[in-house]
């Protein structure tokens, strides 16, 4: 499969998140771990005012730093204000080795 290793499974448990740059254009995204091998990742700027938000383990949620905007970990929509609208979704997959791939395609 064509794409970039981010991480590992055993390297983002269940309930974990990390923070990347894509490796194309350099921008911040998340890529948080659901149940199971589930993952799902995003942008990580606020759709507010774009300051770059990051996930919190302890609340479940994604958090923006700048004026308290949170997001859903599992969809990217808004769970608060003031984020006019969801993180863009990044696209990253899981290979049968439980790497987790980022691609551009
Ligand atoms: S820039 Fe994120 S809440 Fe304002």
């Amino acid at each position: 499969m064509e794409g970039t290793v981010l991480t590992t499974l055993p390297a983002l448990p269940p309930g974990t998140g990390k923070s990347f740059n894509t490796p194309d254009t350099n921008h911040p995204f998340l890529v948080i771990r659901g149940k199971g091998n589930t993952v799902h990742a995003f942008s990580a700027i606020c759709t507010h005012q774009g300051c770059t938000v990051a996930f919190n383990q302890a609340a479940n949620s994604i958090i923006c730093p700048c004026h308290g905007a949170e997001y859903n970990p599992l969809t990217g929509a808004v769970t608060q204000g003031p984020a006019p609208k969801a993180l863009a979704t990044i696209k990253v997959t899981v290979d049968a080795s439980g790497n987790v791939i980022y691609t551009t395609r």
